[in-house]
């Protein structure tokens, strides 16, 4: 765990210190982008993929918050995601909202 805190400071700094001019993404948003693309795996999963296997859980909310605020691991492969330190319930609401979201693209 203790590794996984230092490589998430690590890599959020850069993202959240740098200056984004004309975006109104959250500095939640940005810190995510480290990890996350919306069509390929990076570090973690990709939305898209996210999505698809959540698309028939009716839970699928409730289970992609808690991942998000309390961290996950085992589901997607050996790497492990941190809780998400400084994100909110209601921020983790609508991120899984939107996640859910793509699959009716
Ligand atoms: C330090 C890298 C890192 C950061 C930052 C990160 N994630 Fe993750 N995320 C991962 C990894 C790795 C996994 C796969 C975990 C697993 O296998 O259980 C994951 C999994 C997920 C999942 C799937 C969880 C599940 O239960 O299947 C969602 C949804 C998610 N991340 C959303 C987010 C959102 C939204 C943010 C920003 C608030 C974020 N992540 C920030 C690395 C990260």
């Amino acid at each position: 765990m203790k590794f996984h805190s230092i490589l998430f400071v690590t890599l959020s700094l850069p993202i959240l210190f740098s200056p984004v001019a004309g975006m109104a993404a959250s500095a939640a948003e940005e810190s995510c982008r480290v990890c996350h693309k919306m069509d390929s795996k990076l570090i973690g999963p990709a939305f898209n993929d996210v999505a698809a296997r959540y698309g028939k859980d009716k839970d699928a909310i409730a289970k992609l918050k808690h991942s998000m605020l309390e961290g996950s691991s085992g589901k997607w492969g050996t790497m492990a995601m941190p809780p998400n330190a400084g994100l909110t319930e209601a921020e983790a609401e609508r991120f899984a909202h939107w996640i859910m979201s793509l699959n009716k693209k």
